[in-house]
């Protein structure tokens, strides 16, 4: 927080300000009182002079015209003087000539009496003399005083017979002026010093608020709502701290709903299963949540600020697209290593404050969802080519034996064989995956009973009596004696069984052997069926259990296979909990170990 100094504060303002305007004004004021001061006392004087110059003038009028006598002379005038010397001789520095209609001067109240019977040629008695009042400021030449000089003409029936002239010193009135002046000044001084204490005071009154509102929006800028301004007064500095307060309490509520909403938002984010990616206008990332971190197999850190288009590896037309920010919806596989991971996007244009307009893009994980449809599409493309093989070849003989061949009882026999041979192929496969559609429907109920696997195996083996003959085979037995009761649908471990040896048999060459061995383990059953043939590839073996899936499709086809024996085997033994693994690599032979449990838990049991 920046610390308040008073140079800086609005202290210092407000008191110059305060000043400013005080100087300022008595300026005008002073500037206007002197000008008028000046003037008002100025014309008084001259107003006083004019009255004293009328009063003498009129006293004497009719001395002056008289007739000159020559033997008079001048004493003839001698009243004159008396009343100029008795009655005008109160005019304050004031030099008075009373002058006959020739400019001489008959009567003065100077000392200097030599003047008298000198002319006076001044311009302003010349015009006095001539009949018009004048009067003019002058600086007297010795002195240096400012004069004022008047003179004005003396008529009888409208003849000049003579003038006043009156010189008058104003320096009293100026000397006047200027105590005034003087007071004025001390008075100003005075006001300002006073004006600095009390605006010192006021200063303090405003800015001690002011500087307390401060601190609490420094403090609120912080985030710390937990003050109140003190409101001091009802006025607009009281009213900006009530402000202050009501703002505080809101911004603060307000602050506590957004904290909510962001902390609602990231909850739904996080707990979202769908990955979600926001961008800013450009298409850069600016949030993803955990699942699309997840999705992506990235962190946070690593793609904020990255092209959304470059992460997900848009296709290009996509990439047009989401570029002008339309809704859209695509998929893309960002799977590595041969894994397929397919992220469904659905795009939708995203209004960012401010900042235009963004995309948010939601991520879906529809790997399994992709998988299901294609292995389904896979399967029915699997089962009419399972069914047109047979059929068409069917079709062929069919149409042989009607164009002719049916004449030929040899060969008659031997087509219809071909074709029942056919049937029978079309049949097994119908029923294998009537088999499997009841599997996968879970409609099925197991006919659980205890069975002996021995004599279950010796079983089976037998059935086979004749295949293993015909290709050299011999089965070795280690079955543990004693072996418990295994409870499970006899028809279903019978097809089990049935399924693995016909494999063994069918994928084993001839004069081999094939070993079947049973143990107890724990509370399961272990039945590991092994043959010596020819073996399936180590990199083929995770594909094994799918439906129509085989190795050498040719190999298998000619041996009547069609791939689903594996597929069926495995779904019937899990029916009974159960597991089943395949070890096996090229011309090393094959290993079915399937694990049974001796008793099936409550659940499954009543399935
Ligand atoms: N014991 C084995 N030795 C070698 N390959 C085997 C063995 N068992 C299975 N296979 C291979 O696995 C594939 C799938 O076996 P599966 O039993 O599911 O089908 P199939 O035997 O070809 O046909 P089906 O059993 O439906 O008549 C076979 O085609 C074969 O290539
Ligand atoms: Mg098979």
């Amino acid at each position: 927080m920046k610390q308040y100094t008073f140079f800086k504060g609005i202290h210092l303002k407000f008191i110059v300000i305060l000043l400013l305007v005080i100087i300022l004004a008595i300026q005008v004021f002073g500037a206007y009182f002197n000008r008028a001061l000046e003037s008002h006392l100025v014309n008084n004087f001259t107003r006083m002079l004019d009255q004293q110059a009328h009063l003498l003038a009129y006293s004497i009028q009719h001395e002056l015209d008289k007739p000159y006598n020559e033997e008079e002379g001048l004493g003839a005038y001698e009243h004159i003087q008396f009343l100029i010397d008795k009655m005008f001789a109160a005019i304050p520095h004031a030099e008075i000539q009373v002058l006959d209609r020739n400019g001489v001067v008959i009567s003065t109240n100077s000392d200097n009496r030599s003047i008298i019977g000198q002319r006076n040629t001044q311009i302003e008695v010349k015009r006095a003399l001539l009949g018009t009042r004048d009067e003019a400021i002058r600086l007297h030449p010795k002195t240096g005083h400012r004069m004022k000089i008047m003179s004005i003409p003396i008529k009888v029936n409208q003849e000049v017979v003579g003038a006043v002239y009156l010189m008058a010193s104003l320096e009293e009135t100026y000397q006047s002026i200027a105590e005034i002046n003087s007071l004025l000044v001390k008075g100003t001084l005075i006001a300002l010093c006073l004006t600095a204490v009390i605006g010192v005071a006021l200063a303090r009154t405003i800015s001690a608020p002011i500087k307390e509102m401060t601190k609490q929006t420094q403090a609120m800028a912080a985030g710390d709502f937990s003050k109140q301004v003190k409101v001091y007064s009802e006025d607009e500095i009281g009213q900006l701290a009530q402000g202050i307060n009501h703002l505080s309490q809101r911004l603060s509520q307000a602050l506590g709903e957004i904290e909510e909403e962001k902390n609602k938002l990231a909850s739904i984010l996080f707990y979202m299963s769908d990955g979600l990616i926001a961008t800013d206008r450009k298409g850069r990332i600016i949030l993803l949540n955990q699942q699309a971190e997840m999705m992506l197999n990235k962190q946070a850190k690593e793609v904020l600020g990255q092209k959304l288009s470059d992460v997900l590896d848009f296709p290009d037309e996509v990439q047009q697209d989401t570029l002008l920010f339309r809704e859209g919806r695509f998929q893309v596989d960002i799977g590595a290593d041969g894994q397929p991971l397919i992220l469904e996007i659905t795009v939708s244009p995203l209004h960012l404050d401010g900042e235009g307009q963004g995309l948010i893009a939601v991520l879906q994980d529809v790997t399994e969802r992709e998988q299901l449809e294609r292995d389904r599409k896979a399967f029915v493309a699997n089962v009419s080519h399972e069914l047109r093989t047979p059929l068409t070849t069917m079709k062929s003989y069919v149409e042989t034996l009607i164009s002719g061949a049916m004449d030929d009882p040899a060969v008659a026999k031997r087509f219809l064989q071909v074709i029942a041979n056919e049937t029978e192929r079309m049949i097994r496969l119908v029923n294998k995956l009537l088999q499997l559609s009841k599997l996968d429907s879970k409609r099925f109920k197991l006919r659980l009973k205890k069975l002996d696997l021995h004599a279950l195996i010796q079983e089976t083996i037998q059935r086979f009596s004749f295949q293993l003959q015909e290709r050299e085979l011999t089965v070795k037995l280690d079955i543990e004696a004693d072996l418990p009761p295994i409870e499970a649908d006899k028809d279903m471990l019978t097809q089990v069984l049935d399924n693995i040896l016909s494999n063994a048999i069918k994928y084993s060459l001839a004069g081999g052997q094939i070993k079947v061995t049973a143990r107890q383990e724990g509370d399961q059953l272990k039945l590991v069926i092994e043959d010596e043939g020819v073996g399936i590839p180590k990199q083929e073996l995770k594909h094994i259990f799918k439906r129509f899936y085989r190795v050498d499709k040719a190999r298998s086809r000619d041996k009547g296979g069609v791939g689903l024996g594996l597929s069926i085997t495995r779904e019937m033994i899990l029916a009974h909990q159960g597991s089943i693994e395949i070890d096996s690599d090229v011309g090393e032979g094959t290993a079915v170990t399937i694990r049974l449990p001796l008793q099936l838990s409550a659940r499954e049991g009543a399935s």
